[in-house]
């Protein structure tokens, strides 16, 4: 009858529509290559361990990498009714050679196998990032070198402070990304642990090989305990938390030249690929790389959120919550990587402003303490030395006068210390090298720094 009729096409429709909301190949498939090397690496295990004959592990391995030509040449077809990226290749396995390719799960479960194919496929994306990472500083490096001696002006709250140089504003940069580099490494380490053999969540009771399998796959060691291996993903949030980290760093790179290429400040010139030209107005171009990398910081801060709250409330151990755990980690991987990319891309094409530098430079009295050290190495009390050098600035300002540009006999009256060599150190060029010391601006450091660079990143 007409109700059975319609029960049924809505529970057919509700099948359907469930299938899809709980299976992941739409984006877990992007693990293939590490699930078919965990599955690889597995079934050489379980003829080790005399569970797979010869003749089997063979046969699955050949099985599995025809798969993985499939895969790679875009033949294969992923089903959303195998539900995610395991069961599509266990499937295919089973299509190709029969009853053998059930075999290949002995001792396994999705558990512990997505487990490790997560930390697999991230290890892998790590290497990229590294090499990412370490193309944007070489290329900071290249660039402050160029500029080592280039004077420009140094800011607090946004406000000229001190003259400093354009080298040793991009080696800051430089810095940032040296702790970022190792905050990767350090959370490697922790990536590179294999959970296989916890299989569902208790272990198993074949007798598997552990430490045989984490050597086929390159992990440094076995997971210790089953329970947390299925159900960790610390792991992934750590690395987030640095992805994180890093965009934060680009962020703050991309404001800075955001503000530079305005008209406002003018201090350097991008390239125009990373520019976007107003086509009715074309004199005008607008930053659109380094907004986007900016925009996109929240994104990847958006994720790490997304995973602290996907496994704050789980109670051991594998929950299907942890499907979830993908996407936003892929993103991550894929925005990090993109905006490296664009940055190690870009940043070998800016040019400074040499001139607008210096002249912004000039202004805001950026020398004025280098007049209060110098009353110090006349022998002045710091204190006293502030309140002339308060008094100086105060005249210039009513002037419109920078400090090097008062006359002697105008300062003299201000404090009859100072002599004729004041002038040295009023200038932007003495106040740069006078700051000569480990982490100063002098242009000498700033080339000690590079050269410390360049030798920490060759060492590793
Ligand atoms: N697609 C699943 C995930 O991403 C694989 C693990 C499923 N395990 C299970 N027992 N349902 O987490």
């Amino acid at each position: 009858n007409q109700d059975k009729l319609s029960s049924a096409r809505f529970s057919e429709a509700t099948n359907a529509f469930v299938e899809k909301f709980t299976a992941s190949v739409m984006f877990d498939q992007r693990m293939a290559k590490q699930d078919i090397q965990g599955s690889i690496a597995h079934a050489t295990m379980l003829c080790s361990a005399n569970i797979l004959t010869e003749h089997e592990r063979d046969t699955i391995i050949s099985g599995l990498t025809q798969i993985a030509n499939e895969i790679d040449s875009g033949q294969f077809s992923w089903s959303i009714k195998q539900e995610d990226v395991h069961m599509n290749i266990e499937a295919r396995l089973t299509e190709l050679i029969g009853i053998t390719g059930k075999k290949l799960h002995t001792g396994r479960s999705r558990n512990d196998q997505v487990a490790t194919d997560i930390r697999l496929y991230l290890r892998d994306q790590i290497g990229m990032i590294n090499s990412e990472l370490r193309r944007l500083q070489v290329a900071i490096i290249d660039l402050a070198e160029q500029y080592a001696d280039t004077i420009m002006p140094g800011f607090t709250h946004l406000q000229v402070a001190q003259p400093i140089t354009f080298g040793h504003h991009l080696m800051a940069w430089y810095e940032m990304l040296k702790r970022d580099y190792q905050r990767l490494q350090d959370c490697s380490k922790r990536i590179n642990i294999m959970p296989l053999g916890a299989a569902a969540l208790a272990g198993t009771s074949y007798p598997i090989q552990r430490e045989l399998t984490a050597q086929l796959l390159g992990f440094a060691q076995v997971s210790a305990n089953s329970l947390d291996s299925v159900s960790d993903r610390d792991f992934a949030i750590e690395f987030t938390a640095t992805a994180s980290v890093i965009m934060m760093h680009l962020s703050r790179f991309s404001e800075e030249l955001v503000l530079w290429t305005s008209a406002q400040f003018d201090f350097i010139e991008l390239p125009d690929a990373f520019l976007h030209r107003l086509f009715y107005h074309a004199a005008k171009k607008n930053p659109d790389v380094p907004e986007l990398v900016r925009g996109k910081t929240g994104r990847v801060t958006g994720h790490l959120v997304s995973l602290l709250m996907l496994m704050k409330s789980q109670p051991l151990a594998y929950n299907k919550d942890n499907q979830e755990d993908k996407e936003p980690l892929f993103d991550t991987v894929d925005t990090l990587l993109d905006c490296l990319r664009a940055y190690a891309d870009m940043i070998p094409f800016i040019k400074p402003k040499q001139e607008k530098l210096y002249q912004a430079a000039r202004q805001g009295f950026a020398t004025a303490t280098d007049l209060a050290d110098y009353l110090v190495r006349k022998g002045m009390a710091f204190r006293d030395a502030h309140e002339h050098v308060g008094v100086a600035v105060k005249l210039g300002l009513s002037t419109q006068r920078d400090l090097s540009e008062i006359s002697l006999a105008e300062l003299q009256q201000i404090c009859p210390m100072i002599d004729n060599d004041v002038y040295q150190s009023l200038s932007l060029e003495g106040s740069v090298s006078s700051r000569n010391h480990i982490g100063g601006t002098a242009p000498e450091q700033v080339r000690a720094a590079i050269q410390l660079a360049r030798a920490e990143i060759n060492q590793c």
